[in-house]
């Protein structure tokens, strides 16, 4: 017998599988011109997938007093002729009834895909513009119970903000998008876009005190507990593991990044060094196949640098150091204290925090996305596979960038009293501890 395999270029999104349905308002109050916008907007949120039976595929219910479907999900099975089907739908008018057409779509698009509840993810976005004239509460969550994720983009001034809550999935800092008017419609395109990719690309979920964050909890992912011995963390709640030369943490890239990284991350780790600490190393990175590293963020005791690095479209990969202030200084010299790194990466721009100060920003070229057919490691000194000494608390990739207003190092005691002296603090614990208002875009 005779194995194939494909060494497939995984790109955020691109290659992930969705069954994605849009339900659409086609009532009197959104008009002729504006239901073309809608449209083109449509196709413009849909253009960072794979269009394909083994991707993503693409069903669209339009709808006033009933809904209409417009193509179930295995009808179009390649992005042009997709667009070309958004583009010739036909305006309906009507009144406005949100809740019957979530039913329709749970029960008549996503019920009858064939790839079924065995498809990866299952993503409906509803577009409206105006207040339900029926129920919208069962048909959410008999959506949600089934495992699709809800997202309501509310659009124009008719819209009820609480309706939206209802509809979509919670957080609705997440879930919930809105836009002026149509006009303006465009403005959330990015946002709509990479919140989709997130939902595809970042399905596990980071459980912290009152919501679910989407993301890839490394240190478990890694299998830190069981190889590592555990220590005392930063507070007594806080447990920590240390890192001995005796110790491999290296894993399989497919197995804990299975869609590749996506566009916008934010990695975090709360480590400690062994003070006066000389050596370089990569706290943590992604290697292809042949060792080639596509993405890292490296320490240097001996440069007083952090580096980040990670691909680029024009170069074998693009690296940029950290360096300035006292700060990284701190990391290396302070006696063997425990320190925050955050590492914000955007698609063309990287920022680095050490206990929640910022570093330094620097601009990145366009990047490439990564071969998934090699290993993840942590704690390795550069170019080698040999681990380096250092206790790690927390390692943790989150993939909404927005998410580094929201964690801090209040976990360290020493920099929450410094650095929060109070505003910062509080408010923080405040988010963290109550439901975050819906984002208004
Ligand atoms: C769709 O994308 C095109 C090309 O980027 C842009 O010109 C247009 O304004 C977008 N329209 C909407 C409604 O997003
Ligand atoms: C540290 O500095 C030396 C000398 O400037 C340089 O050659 C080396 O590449 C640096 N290492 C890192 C990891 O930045």
């Amino acid at each position: 017998m005779r194995m194939t395999i494909l060494f497939v270029l995984w790109r955020c999104c691109s290659t992930a599988q969705n069954d994605l349905v849009y339900i659409v308002d086609g009532s009197w109050s959104v008009g002729p011109e504006d239901f073309e916008i809608a449209k083109q907007w449509l196709v413009n949120i849909t253009s960072n997938f794979d269009i394909s039976p083994q991707y993503t595929q693409v069903g669209v219910v339009q709808y006033s007093d009933t809904p209409r479907l417009e193509f179930s999900l295995e009808k179009h099975q390649g992005a042009a002729e997709l667009i070309q089907a958004i583009s010739s739908i036909d305006y309906m008018g009507g009144n406005t009834q949100t809740g019957r057409a979530i039913k329709f779509a749970v029960d008549h698009v996503f019920g009858s895909s064939q790839r079924g509840s065995t498809v990866k993810n299952r993503i409906t976005v509803v577009v409206t513009d105006g207040k339900s004239q029926d129920d919208v509460v069962d048909a959410s969550e008999a959506a949600r119970a089934q495992g699709i994720t809800v997202f309501a983009v509310g659009v124009g001034s008719e819209i009820t903000t609480s309706e939206l809550v209802t509809i979509a999935n919670k957080p609705s800092s997440t879930y919930v998008l809105y836009a002026q008017d149509y006009t303006n419609i465009n403005r959330i395109r990015e946002a709509m876009q990479q919140r989709l990719c997130e939902e595809s690309v970042c399905p596990t979920r980071i459980p912290v005190p009152s919501r679910d964050e989407k993301g890839f909890e490394l240190l478990l992912g890694m299998n830190i507990p069981v190889k590592a011995k555990s220590i005392p963390g930063s507070l007594s709640t806080e447990a920590a593991y240390a890192l001995s030369a005796d110790v491999d943490i290296t894993e399989h890239t497919r197995n804990i990044f299975p869609e590749g990284l996506p566009p916008s991350y934010v990695f975090v780790a709360t480590m400690r060094l062994k003070s006066g600490f000389k050596l370089t190393f990569d706290l943590w990175r992604v290697l292809s196949k042949n060792k080639e590293v596509q993405a890292a963020v490296t320490l240097s005791g001996q440069n007083k640098t952090i580096t980040f690095t990670t691909t680029s479209v024009t170069d074998r990969e693009q690296r940029v150091q950290f360096h300035t202030g006292f700060q990284v200084w701190d990391l290396y010299n302070s006696m063997g204290g425990w320190h925050q790194l955050k590492i914000v990466v955007r698609p063309r721009q990287v920022s680095a925090f050490l206990d929640d100060r910022l570093i330094q920003e620097h601009q990145l070229q366009p990047v490439e996305p990564i071969f998934i057919n090699g290993h993840t490691q942590v704690a390795k000194k550069s170019r080698t596979d040999v681990t380096v000494s250092v206790d790690l608390q927390k390692l943790r990739l989150y993939c909404d960038p927005e998410h580094s207003e929201r964690e801090t190092a209040c976990e360290i005691y020493s920099v929450c009293l410094l650095s929060c002296i109070h505003v910062f603090c509080v408010s923080s614990f405040r988010a963290e501890s109550s439901l975050i208002e819906p984002a208004l875009v």
